[in-house]
């Protein structure tokens, strides 16, 4: 799947999780399609890389199936844009809520939507998400954040059902922290001493991995998925460990 000439479209491409995968996967000899809105930061990821430069903002309905036809067959497909917003629910406003439902789940959904039936037709194909462990272990201050990432989660569990007879993986990546723009952009930086945030390559490097291993869920770190294991078991108990370690 991955390897010289492999067409791999990454969403997110100009920024973070999503411009170390665009090098990642350039570096392995694919031919890259990066996407993202800010065309300057996306020239440059391209001018790194080699990779073809798209503008697109994806919450824009037409602007998926014009990327897609653009893009020609993908091999894979990385659904890495996404955004965050800090606050309680009630300090939201509502174009946030609806703006964070409409990048983190709703342009995932499409794009799979759109890219499915070539890959189908194919005989092969892999979609990764790139999910967050806020989406297993509900965070305070990001009630919307992390469900749009459970939303990813199971959606993404129900089109693996759905397409394994086709010869098409799909993956979820979970990261924790993860040093990019991400924080400084959802209007409050991340102040934990633990987990430290890893490189965005790190989460790269996953997500390759993700891909040549067939791998359902890839946690980076990997430890994270001792937590979301326990909450799936045990949720009072971690409920309870959150609201008192945070
Ligand atoms: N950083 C973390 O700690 C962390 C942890 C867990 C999960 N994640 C997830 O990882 C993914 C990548 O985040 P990151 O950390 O790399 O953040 P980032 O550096 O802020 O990058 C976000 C990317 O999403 C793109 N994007 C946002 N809205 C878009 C839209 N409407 N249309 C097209 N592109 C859009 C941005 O494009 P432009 O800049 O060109 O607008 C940018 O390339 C997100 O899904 C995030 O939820 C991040």
């Amino acid at each position: 799947m991955i390897g010289p000439g492999a067409r791999v479209l990454v969403t997110g491409g100009s920024s973070g999780i999503g411009a170390a995968t665009v090098a990642a996967f350039a570096a392995r000899g694919c031919r890259v399609v990066a996407v993202g809105r800010d065309a300057s930061a996306l020239a440059a990821v391209a001018r790194r890389t080699n990779a073809t430069p798209y503008v697109a903002d994806l919450t824009e309905p037409r602007a998926i199936p014009a990327l897609v036809s653009e893009a020609g067959d993908v091999d894979v497909l990385v659904a890495a844009a996404g955004l965050g917003r800090a606050g309680c629910l009630t300090d939201l406003a509502d174009d946030e809520i609806v703006e964070l439902v409409d990048t983190n789940v709703l342009a995932s959904l499409r794009l799979a939507h759109a890219v499915l039936p070539g890959m189908v037709r194919r005989g092969r194909g892999h979609l990764v998400f790139v999910s967050s462990i806020a989406g297993h272990m509900a965070v305070a201050r990001e009630a919307v954040y992390s469900a749009t990432k459970a939303a990813v989660n199971v959606f993404a569990a129900s089109v693996r059902h759905e397409v394994a007879v086709h010869g098409i993986g799909v993956s979820v990546v979970v990261p924790g922290a993860v040093d990019t723009p991400f924080f400084a952009r959802r209007g409050a930086p991340y102040t934990r001493r633990f987990p430290r945030p890893v490189p965005a390559s790190v989460v790269a490097d996953g997500i390759v991995r993700a891909v040549e291993r067939g791998k359902a869920e890839v946690f980076v770190p990997r430890w994270l998925r001792f937590p979301a294991r326990l909450r799936g078991v045990a949720p009072g108990l971690t409920d309870a460990l959150q609201r008192r370690f945070g």
